[in-house]
């Protein structure tokens, strides 16, 4: 482990291939001042879902757990201009900064924000004959990623990819003694993708200025 020179690897790789972004820095500010969590994914990560999309050319996304719309607003630049996502939220405070935020960066027009707990915005949306996603991003609570997992494949159609954030969870992923509903969550989640006849998955393990998780992706066939 030597997370200084994650951080400084982050820092250089960022500096280089992402650059400046004084809408994404001020998303941060406004969520330290609030007093929220420091949970968002990191410019990199945040790169590689919008790369993601682009490389799939979806345009109907959903994610569970916007929190200061960080990841949101990644998710909207990079889907087309007639684009939509729909993102979840319990807290209604974190959400109402969010929508701030997606003024802010000029992507309101493509957000539609629901809050309460996800499930249940999940079986309203399934209830109302949603249209199927093309992407969607699971990153809220672990403990229920796999219900996320249930939920977005009633949301999803064959093509659809589904990526999971936190997946890595400094090791403990593997750990099968685990009493942490947390660790728990992820595991049930990585198990059921890789038994699923419908999807195919492969995961990353990440470092970096987030310590050590990963992410899973998956396609719907
Ligand atoms: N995707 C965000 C980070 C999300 S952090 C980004 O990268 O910018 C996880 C979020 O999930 C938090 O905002 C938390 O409030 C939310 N959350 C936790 N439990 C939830 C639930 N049951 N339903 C909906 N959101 C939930
Ligand atoms: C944590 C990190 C995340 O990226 C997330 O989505 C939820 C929790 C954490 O480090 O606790
Ligand atoms: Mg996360």
């Amino acid at each position: 482990m030597n997370q200084r020179l994650w951080t400084e690897v982050d820092g250089y790789l960022a500096h280089h291939l992402i650059g400046a972004d004084p809408i994404l820095d001020e998303v941060i500010a406004s969520s330290e001042r609030a007093g929220m969590p420091q949970i968002h994914v990191s410019s990199l990560q945040a790169r590689l879902l919008r790369l993601v999309i682009q490389l799939h050319g979806g345009r109907r996304a959903l994610e569970i757990g916007t929190l200061a719309g960080y990841s949101g607003i990644c998710i909207a630049r990079a889907l087309p201009e007639e684009g939509e996502l729909t993102t979840l939220e319990l807290e209604a405070d974190y959400a109402s900064l969010a929508a701030a935020n997606f003024d802010a960066a000029g992507v309101k027009g493509k957000i539609k924000q629901l809050i309460g707990p996800a499930a249940e915005s999940m079986r309203t949306l399934i209830s109302r004959r949603a249209a199927p996603f093309d992407f969607i991003f699971i990153d809220a609570d672990k403990a229920s990623m796999p219900m996320y997992l249930e939920l977005s494949l009633k949301l999803s159609h064959p093509g659809t990819v589904i990526v999971g954030d936190n997946v890595v969870r400094e090791g403990r992923v593997c750990d099968e003694n685990t009493d942490d509903p947390n660790v728990q969550g992820v595991r049930a989640f990585i198990e059921t993708i890789g038994r699923h006849p419908r999807l195919s998955a492969t995961a990353i393990q990440t470092v970096g200025s987030k310590g050590y998780d990963g992410f899973c992706l998956a396609i719907v066939n």
